[in-house]
């Protein structure tokens, strides 16, 4: 028997539509760069690996690279040292390290809708409630203060945010960071900040959480920052006393994260910003050229996203996500339907422009017979 807990969790509607997808499909579904890790990082793994560093290290992470990642954030926190860092399993190991340590059973948290699949079943396995705040395009998809006030209760125990966003590619301005803080320290409550997208930014600039407030956790991953979504290796920046909680989660989930995994980013953050910057100049020409091809195209209007690897076009026909969804992959284009984020990307699709061109352009093709032939079928309706 399987206890409940996982019995009621549904797979993920990012998984179900990859698994669904005909040979040959153009996958614009899954959210991960086309890019391999700079070569410097590949370079540090093999080595590392003829090095022997093939066994158990520190649970929360070689110290070199702790004390690497607290260094990324020293010029926004003075006081961050490697005592502040855990090195995780990916980000996806990171929030439900959180998870663990923070959520009792019947606890509330607030997440955002639409928002990154994990949040509402990470909370759901540790028993508590999340609790849907809305992003919509109408307020540049930035949460609404008065909103998050209306949902707080005694029960509130956290807030999570994400900026930049996925699904929505907006990046909080500074005032946003500042009223959130604001209302997470009124409240007591502990804010988890996801910013794994913290080097994808193409309009202002990402306001990173680290250090603000007494309760502000970030969640951050080398996945997209190294184009190496496979590796799983991310870390986590908290105040101290929290740091010392949420290790002992991370220890029993998984011991350890990757050691020749970790040599290989250290090597890396040192030394990879030429590939890095590539990758980022090549996404904002993507993101130019998905953004004004979709916005040509009848039925589907895309605000253009100031971060992060995604478009989140609102459709205007009479379907649902998931009918448009399944519909362009028969056709050979997997997208990602809004509502697998949330009730209120109900009229969205996710496409991620972290594909190559040559993926793009077919699938940008796909899209426009879709929404030609949706328009020839209103006109004869
Ligand atoms: C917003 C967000 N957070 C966290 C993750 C987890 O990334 P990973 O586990 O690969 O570090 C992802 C992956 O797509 C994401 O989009």
């Amino acid at each position: 028997m399987v206890a409940h807990r996982v019995s009621e969790i549904e797979i993920s509607g990012i998984r179900r539509m990859f698994e669904a997808a005909p040979p040959g499909a153009v996958n614009l579904g899954l959210g991960e760069p086309d890019f391999e890790p700079p070569s410097v990082v590949v370079e540090a793994l093999v080595q590392a690996v003829h090095d022997k560093m093939n066994h158990y290290g520190p649970s929360a992470g070689l110290t070199a690279l702790r004390e690497k990642v607290a260094d990324r954030y020293r010029d926004i926190d003075p006081d961050v040292t490697r005592e502040n860092v855990i090195i995780t399993s990916g980000g996806s190991e990171g929030l439900m390290a959180c998870a663990l340590t923070l959520y009792d059973p019947g606890d509330e948290v607030l997440i955002p809708d639409p928002g990154f699949v994990l949040y509402a079943p990470q909370a759901r396995l540790v028993g508590a409630t999340p609790v849907p705040y809305s992003l919509v395009e109408e307020h540049r998809f930035l949460p609404d203060l008065d909103e998050l006030e209306r949902r707080v209760t005694p029960r509130t125990r956290a807030l999570v945010v994400n900026s930049p966003a996925n699904p929505t590619g907006s990046v909080f301005p500074h005032s946003t960071v500042e009223r959130l803080i604001a209302f997470a320290d009124r409240h007591n409550l502990t804010l988890v900040s996801d910013e794994v997208y913290d080097e994808m930014v193409y309009e202002g600039h990402h306001i990173s959480f680290a250090g603000k407030g007494d309760r502000s956790i970030v969640v951050n991953s080398f996945s997209k920052m190294f184009a190496m979504t496979g590796w799983r290796l991310g870390f986590i920046v908290a105040p101290r006393s929290l740091a010392v909680e949420i290790n002992k989660a991370h220890y029993h989930m998984v011991a350890c994260p990757s050691t020749p995994v970790q040599a290989a980013v250290l090597a890396g953050l040192g030394a990879a910003h030429e590939a890095r910057s590539a990758m980022r100049a090549e996404f904002r020409a993507r993101r130019e050229l998905v953004v004004r091809e979709i916005n040509t195209m009848p039925g589907l209007r895309c605000v253009p996203p100031a971060g992060a690897f995604y478009a989140f076009p609102k459709f205007s026909w009479p379907a649902t996500a998931y009918s448009v969804a399944g519909e362009l992959l028969k056709r050979g284009l997997i997208t990602t339907p809004g509502d697998a984020f949330g009730r209120l990307g109900g009229r969205h699709l996710r496409l991620s422009f972290a594909a190559s061109r040559p993926n793009l352009k077919r699938g940008l093709a796909i899209l426009r017979q879709y929404s030609m032939d949706m328009r020839g079928r209103r006109k004869r309706s």
